[in-house]
């Protein structure tokens, strides 16, 4: 537990520049500025994101959580997959842009579902 604020602050660091990342190409592709992909803003999030997961893993790792005991974690990690596969479905060109703005909506929820979970650790459904 020696380190554990550091990576928690190290996490939630690479949380808000990840949300800050996915906004930044949200607003680029709708202002009709698709030359991101081309720039290091291509394969920066994914650094960034990689971060973000190895730390939320030492988070488990070095603390007191586990994602089938603790709800908010459990369904974090849920969350995240949803947030992961709308989020390309949100930045893929190929796909049409009705269903890359559901894509993006659906994404958007999951991460304020992500940091809400985070945040407020509510117990979601009483088992006893
Ligand atoms: C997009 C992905 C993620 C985001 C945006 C995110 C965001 C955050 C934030 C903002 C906090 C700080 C909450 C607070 O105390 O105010 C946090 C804490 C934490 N996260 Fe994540 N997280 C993500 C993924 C994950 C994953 C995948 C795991 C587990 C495998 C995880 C495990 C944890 C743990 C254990 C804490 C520490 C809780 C505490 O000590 O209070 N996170 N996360």
């Amino acid at each position: 537990m020696e380190y554990y604020l550091q990576v928690k602050q190290l996490h939630m660091f690479c949380a808000y520049l990840s949300a800050g990342l996915f906004i930044a190409r949200l607003l680029l592709d709708m202002a009709g500025k698709p030359g991101w992909r081309q720039s290091p803003a291509r394969y920066l999030p994914h650094i960034n994101d990689s971060l973000l997961l190895t730390l939320a893993f030492t988070l488990l790792a070095i603390g007191p959580w586990q994602p089938f005991v603790h709800q908010w974690l459990g369904f974090k990690i849920l969350l995240l997959l949803g947030y992961i596969a709308f989020g390309i479905g949100a930045l893929k060109p190929s796909l049409a842009a009705p269903t890359r703005t559901v894509c993006a909506l659906l994404a958007l929820a999951q991460l304020g579902g992500i940091f809400y979970l985070a945040r407020f650790k509510p117990v979601l459904f009483s088992l006893s």
